[in-house]
């Protein structure tokens, strides 16, 4: 089946098909996008990097349940699959791989892959079994589709350590890539959840990116203390009490563990719930 000319791919054995037919027959590096659909500019933006560096590009459009907590948004997360196909193609995709829930996860299905560890710290913290779902559908769609490079988002920057880890522990042999998060030219990061938002909502959701400024404007100033740092980002929440803060924290990107003193490359995490949306932003601090 095709939409907009892009062939639509529905098993794991054609996506795999596929790959090794692009790889042994073109000589084609394969590059991997694995996303839930409702794709925005930051998708885009992987789609973007994996055409510039990959000779074939899979766009992988499934909305994962098992990362989805039971109370979670699952049942209404935004499904826009025509649109979703047209921007895949329009990026460059050659494929867009679309499998069913009983593909990925077929009857009786009991194996798992627990990054343990990071995966009970920030998000996993307060989604408890979030980043055993990502680790699991990562796994699976890697595996699937073998790919040479996998690209991902750095405003997921949890989700890429753990997808790091995993791949590490596992000598799964796609080199993760990390693109920088995308924004709106007012700074929101861009997000699938964001058209939850009312308008006003969406106004107040810019505590996040605002709360991150501040605290790359004390870094600029030589401030590297992590309590200094955390408070100056809950003080912009405080301006905005219809926020709720779910977690601020600097940690090393690497193990999510606390940090004490920030370093170049210590991660600035947080997310917040704005009405019942809960959103998350980060930053790599210089
Ligand atoms: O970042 C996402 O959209 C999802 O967590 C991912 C990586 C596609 C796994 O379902």
């Amino acid at each position: 089946m095709e939409i907009f000319g892009t062939p639509i791919l529905h098993t794991v054995a054609e996506l795999r098909h596929w790959s090794r037919q692009k790889r042994n027959e073109n000589g084609h590096t394969i590059g991997l996008v694995p996303t839930m659909g409702a794709l925005h500019a930051g998708h885009a933006s992987l789609i973007r990097a994996a055409r510039a560096s990959c000779g074939a590009v899979a766009v992988t459009i499934f909305v994962n349940p098992t990362q989805f907590g039971p109370n979670e948004d699952f049942a209404r997360y935004p499904r826009t699959f025509d649109a979703d196909c047209a921007m895949a193609q329009r990026e460059g995709a050659d494929v867009i791989f679309a499998p069913s829930v009983e593909e990925l996860y077929p009857s009786g299905a009991t194996t798992f892959v627990e990054v343990e560890g990071l995966s009970n710290r920030l998000d996993g913290a307060s989604r408890p079994s979030h980043f055993r779902g990502v680790a699991t559908i990562v796994t699976k769609l890697l595996i699937a589709a073998e790919p040479d490079r996998a690209f991902f988002g750095q405003k997921d920057a949890a989700q890429v350590a753990v997808i790091r880890r995993m791949t590490a522990d596992l000598r799964l042999a796609a080199e993760i890539v990390v693109c920088p998060t995308v924004r709106d030219p007012d700074g929101l990061a861009m997000s699938s959840r964001n058209i939850y938002l009312s308008p006003t909502e969406r106004a107040q959701a810019l505590t996040l990116s605002r709360a991150l400024r501040h605290v790359e404007v004390l870094v600029a100033q030589n401030e590297r203390r992590a309590e200094a740092l955390v408070a100056a980002a809950r003080n912009a929440f405080a301006a905005e009490p219809a926020v709720r803060v779910d977690y601020i924290a600097l940690v090393d990107w690497a193990t999510l563990e606390p940090v004490e003193i920030a370093v170049p490359g210590s991660l600035c995490a947080m997310a917040a719930y704005v009405g019942s949306t809960r959103l998350i932003d980060n930053v790599i601090l210089s």
